[in-house]
Formats: C-alpha cells, structure tokens, sequence
C-alpha cells in the first residue's frame, strides 16, 4: 500500500461527513479507498473521479467508494458510500439515489436546471412532463419545428410522421397537436424516455390510434413495420462533439443524460448513421428535418452528397445560426 504523502491536504465536505456517519466510514479509511483503489472512474460530477476499494467478506462482498475532487492545494472529499455486493463493471459508478439528489440540492455550483426541478417545460404550447429526467427541449429546435409545421399545414392529405431520437416526445406531440390527419411514430433507445413519452402523450391528451412508441436503437427496430414510408422524419440526435465537452453547460453535463448529448469525437456518429438509413424509410418524395451543430454543416453537406439525396437546404435558428436541413429523398 502507498503511504500518504504529509503534504496532500484535505477537505471535507458536510455531505461526505454526514454519510461517513451514516456509513460508519472514518477519515483514515477514505484515505486508504483513495490510496489503494480496486476500481477508479470518472465520477458522475464534473471534473471528479470516483474510486472503490472491496470490502466485506468472500460471501458477503461489499464495497466502498468515494468522489473527490483533486487541484494543486487539495482533495476534496464529495461523497462516500458503501455499495452492497459487487458493482457491475463498465458502467458509471453505482451512486444511490439519495446522494445524487441531495448533491443536486447542495452542489450550489452546479445548478439543477428549472425544468428538472419543476418536473416539466411547455414545447410550442404542449405540455411535457420531465419527471424522468429526460433530455430537455431546447428553443432552437421549437424554432425550427415550428417552421415545419407551418408548412405540414399545407399539406390535404395523412401524414406518416417518424420522430426519430425522440426524448421527452415533444417533437412528434406539437405536430400530433397542431396537424390534423397526421399519424407519428416516436422511436427512442432509452427506456426512460419510452416512459416519458407515454406520459406525455397522455397528459396532452392524443388519441391513441394516433400513434405508436417503439423503443428501438435507431431504425433496428421498425425494421418489421409494413408500410409504405414516411412522409416525414424528424431527428433531433445526440451531436455534442465529445472533444468540444467543456463548452456543454455545467448543469446540462451534471444532470442530463450523457447519450441524449455526445455523438462521438465530432458529435457525428449518430448523424452518419442515421442518413444511411433514414432513405430506405422514406416514401418517394419523402423528407427529413435534421437538427444538428453549426460547426457541422460542411461535413454533413458531405454526407448527404454522398448518400445522394436528391436535394436540401440548410437553415439558420433564431441566433442566425446553422441549426437544421431540410432534406428531400
Ligand atoms: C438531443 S435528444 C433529443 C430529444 C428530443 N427529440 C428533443 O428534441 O428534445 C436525443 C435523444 O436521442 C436518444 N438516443 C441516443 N442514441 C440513440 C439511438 N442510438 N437510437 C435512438 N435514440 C437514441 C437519446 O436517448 C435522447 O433522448
């Protein structure tokens, strides 16, 4: 075992020293945990590493862990816990419930945002719950979907509509809400966002012939649906570069789910995939409308040249920048 160097300072947060308490963890066998991991990750604040020593028994394994935060002067201790049993491997470490919430409430720093404390937002007038925590609709993507459902108006006749990466569901209810004869199909990967659209389409009060929720890692699973295509697709997908991580807000980072935000080194992978596939889920004359980055407009030019869209536009958001493209089979 290493010996502590005299020189590493130390500090204590309230929280951690209320679950040492609770915990009965010492000063002295945090220090060792910190010392001597058996396991060390990124902890689930940001810029925190979070490391676990095994305890208990062969029969009845358990295990300690702890946050901290490290600079030149000091360690600061964030939290400790016991976990009972052995944590799955490669995953976020297994922090309970309680500690997460109650370093929401004392983090200070790290604001949690409105909408989560509120339990809801409002997107083009529908009301959507978050209590799932679920990615939270942005104002440029209502600008341009907005923009989208002036011109689905025009249309006479039904629309098959896919919201693809659909989260909280807010796509694909605005247009349920605002465009009469329009069926939508919401696919997400995540099971907390497939809960949260059944909620929210409830509490928004759509009929239910009016649409289906498909939990599905982009198009796997409506591969087995028979029809004929989409009239159109809306995709907002995960495209935060993973190097471009310090421009993402600190409370967006801290409490959103990290796969609604990053795609990837160039925040592209989701994109990339899904314009491979998205043609052979269109109809004939079918369209897509794609949120993505500013900084990405050139590569995805590429792409759709590539996969030989007949043709599409690029449009700016309210802040005059690149947001999204309008594309045509
Ligand atoms: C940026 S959020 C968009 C949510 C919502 N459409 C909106 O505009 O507010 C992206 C969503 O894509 C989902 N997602 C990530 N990877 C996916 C995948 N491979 N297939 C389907 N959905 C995925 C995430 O869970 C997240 O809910």
């Amino acid at each position: 075992m290493k010996l502590i160097s005299r020189q590493e300072r130390f500090y204590w947060t309230k929280h951690v020293k209320n679950k040492m308490r609770y915990y009965r963890l010492s000063e002295n066998r945090l220090k060792r945990v910190l010392h001597s991991p058996d396991r060390k990750e990124l902890g689930i604040a940001p810029i925190t590493v979070a490391v676990m020593q095994k305890a208990g028994t062969k029969k009845h394994p358990t295990e300690i862990w702890l946050m901290y935060q490290k600079d030149k002067a000091k360690t600061k201790i964030i939290t400790a816990w016991r976990y009972p049993g052995i944590s799955p491997k490669r995953q976020p470490p297994p922090i309970p419930e309680d500690i997460l919430w109650q370093l929401n409430l004392n983090k200070g720093k790290v604001e949690i945002p409105e909408e989560y404390s509120k339990g809801k937002t409002s997107f083009l007038s529908c009301k959507i719950d978050l209590s799932k925590i679920v990615f939270i609709p942005r104002i440029e993507t209502e600008f341009w979907v907005k923009k989208a459902i002036e011109n689905l108006k025009k249309k006479q006749e039904k629309l098959n509509i896919l919201d693809i990466f659909a989260g909280s569901g807010c796509i694909g209810i605005a247009i349920l809400k605002n465009i009469k004869n329009s069926k939508v199909d919401f696919s997400e990967i995540d099971n907390k966002a497939i809960e949260q659209i059944k909620i929210n389409l409830k509490l928004n009060k759509i009929p239910k012939e009016n649409y289906e929720v498909y939990q599905s890692d982009l198009f796997e699973g409506l591969k087995a649906l028979h029809h004929d295509g989409y009239d159109y697709i809306f995709a907002n997908p995960p495209y935060v570069a993973e190097n471009r991580i310090k421009e993402v807000g600190d409370s967006a980072l801290a409490y959103e789910p990290k796969k609604s935000l990053f795609s990837g080194k160039k925040g592209l992978s989701h994109i990339r995939k899904f314009l491979k596939q998205a043609r052979g889920f269109l109809k004939e004359n079918g369209i897509i409308y794609l949120e993505f980055d500013p900084q990405q407009k050139k590569d995805i030019e590429k792409m759709l040249e590539k996969q030989e869209y007949s043709s599409f536009k690029f449009f700016k958001d309210q802040f005059k920048k690149y947001r999204f493209a309008r594309v045509k089979k």
